[in-house]
């Protein structure tokens, strides 16, 4: 197979430009600013930038309630800054994905506005009505604690409208054949702006059937083939990255049998049972996570991430797992949140422990799939408890140690910059990261470099390879001929590992490090005893650095 399909082996980094820099001196970070940034992405090695959602918006869900689908919000710039900053990012080899809210809309929308107005308006049933409450109105919050209801009452409408989300947010009637065609339309236009593709926010409830008499919803799978082909007629490298925290069993449903739908999905299974195994120092539910997430057609990619800008979500751990999960990582109630998740960034998660940080972040590049990551993390970020809900892990970047870390030259920037403390920008941000070799900004950025040069991960077929010690997880990966191989330590102590490599002939009995010089040999009956300390990871290659010598062009 060609392998050029380029979200497999990408490095994607998300951000949201409202809090990456000012270039304007509002409060607000901007296009212009983010275009400034450009060269820090590209030397950080990112071959992708997932872009929250910029467009008009009252901006009460962090800009997912979008009121203007074919505009930039006035904040951020115009659209002319969004075509110089999708150009700057294609000069530079970075492909810009953004994201695709079209379960709902704002309640600010013109479409929502005139539908409620005017019984007769087009726009009515673009939404979703009842005239009586339905019967599961104070079921399927999405936001438990925070949202109280799905269905909200309208006196204009004089009818009830459904929302999945917050009640500023009515579902889009996404049956209807004219909102579909309007989603295409949205596509459309992006494509045309310079974007690669889109991350599709909320997909299982964008296919879902709606209505006061859907009582379980039915997901609707065949318009996820129809998004993708207008896609590839439009353009053939664009893909999209669904969000859909879905059962494996379903998997393939949202991937296609045939690869003909979603490009790639959050792996979510795989993130809560990967914080699951750094808790409790155990790997098994996460080996489990991957044999169950490991049927995929060859076309289709896994992202793989550690935290987003939403709550580390461990709704499918068991209560039992949830709980050792929440001890170690988010024992109070205010660092909880909608009773199923964390809402911490990840350094503070794991107490500022650069080994633990390096630990998870190894994990995360060497899964199976294309890593995400999220902005300020690769300078290992800290959030502000004091902020709601999930603000309080989206504080502005931390670019230098000048005011307001150098986000903006305004005193009000549009979230408070983390100052003080041990996570304060005066301790972490970009700037003196860049001078310290042992910084967590170089190690990211020599991570990052390595990562692309190992396409196995990206593209191979894995294999969990067997060791006693459930805190040791050992993965192999096999592609055109060659073979890498990574072993974490998850535990606090030391740990020998010991394992055979598991491919034929010899040329398992050597593993070349491939960020050190400790290199391992196999001893008699080829097994390797490598000697982890604490926390301890390694990346080899199996059988020697002449693998691209021996590298087959199939397989
Ligand atoms: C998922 C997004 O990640 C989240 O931030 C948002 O609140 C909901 N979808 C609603 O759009």
């Amino acid at each position: 197979m060609i392998s050029d399909l380029w979200y497999k082996n990408a490095v994607i980094y998300c951000l949201s430009v409202a809090t990456y820099m000012d270039a304007n001196g509002d409060g607000v970070g901007d296009f212009e600013g983010l275009m400034r940034r450009l060269d820090y992405l590209h030397g950080l090695g990112v071959t992708a930038i997932w872009l929250m959602p910029f467009q008009t918006s009252p901006g009460r869900d962090g800009g997912y309630d979008i009121s203007n689908y074919y505009e930039v919000d006035p904040r951020y710039g115009t659209l002319g800054d969004f075509v110089e900053f999708t150009h700057g990012a294609q000069e530079r080899g970075i492909r810009v994905l953004i994201d695709l809210v079209v379960n709902h809309t704002s309640d600010q929308h013109p479409w929502f506005q005139d539908a409620r107005r005017d019984p007769q308006s087009k726009y009515r049933d673009w939404y979703v009505w009842s005239k009586k409450k339905p019967a599961g109105a104070n079921r399927g919050m999405v936001f438990p604690g925070v949202q109280k209801s799905t269905w909200s009452h309208d006196a204009k409408a004089r009818a009830w409208y459904f929302h999945r989300f917050y009640d500023f947010q009515p579902d889009l009637n996404t049956s209807n054949p004219y909102v579909q065609a309007e989603i295409l339309k949205i596509m459309g236009f992006w494509i045309q702006l310079g974007v690669s593709g889109f991350r599709m926010d909320a997909v299982p409830f964008v296919i879902a059937t709606k209505g006061p008499r859907a009582g379980k919803p039915t997901e609707q799978y065949d318009m996820l083939r129809a998004f993708r082909e207008f896609l590839q007629w439009r353009q053939g490298d664009a893909i999209v990255l669904a969000e859909a925290n879905v059962l494996p069993d379903t998997d393939m449903e949202y991937f296609g049998t045939d690869g003909d739908r979603m490009h790639m999905m959050f792996n979510f299974q795989v993130n809560q049972n990967l914080f699951y195994a750094l808790a409790a120092e155990d790997s098994r539910p996460l080996r489990t996570a991957l044999k169950g997430t490991r049927q995929r057609p060859a076309t289709a990619q896994w992202g793989q991430f550690l935290r987003n800008h939403d709550e580390l979500d461990l709704g499918r751990l068991t209560p039992a797992q949830r709980n050792t999960v929440f001890e170690a990582f988010g024992p109070e109630p205010q660092m909880q949140l909608y009773e199923r998740g964390i809402r911490r960034r990840l350094a503070p998660m794991l107490n500022g422990d650069r080994r633990r940080i390096e630990l998870a972040y190894s994990l995360m590049f060497t899964l199976p799939g294309t890593p995400v990551l999220r902005y300020g993390d690769e300078l290992a970020m800290g959030d502000d408890l004091n902020l709601q809900e999930r603000e309080c892990a989206r504080t502005p970047m931390q670019w230098s140690t000048e005011p307001n870390a150098g986000f903006t030259k305004s005193a009000r920037p549009v979230l408070p910059v983390i100052s003080g403390g041990p996570f304060g920008f005066e301790h972490v941000n970009a700037a003196q990261q860049r001078r310290d070799p042992n910084s967590m900004l170089n190690w990211i950025e020599r991570v990052i470099r390595m990562r692309k040069e190992v396409p196995e991960v990206g593209w191979g077929d894995f294999q969990v390879v067997q060791t006693r010690d459930p805190a040791v997880f050992v993965i192999r990966y096999d592609w055109r001929n060659n073979s890498v191989l990574f072993v974490h330590n998850l535990s606090a102590t030391p740990r020998e590992a010991k394992f055979e490599v598991g491919v034929s002939g010899k040329a398992g009995d050597l593993l070349v490090n491939l960020l050190s010089e400790d290199h391992s040999r196999a001893g008699d009956g080829g097994r390797h005893c490598v000697l982890l300390e604490a926390y301890g990871y390694r990346w080899y290659r199996v059988g020697g650095l002449d693998y691209l010598l021996k590298r087959s062009e199939v397989g």
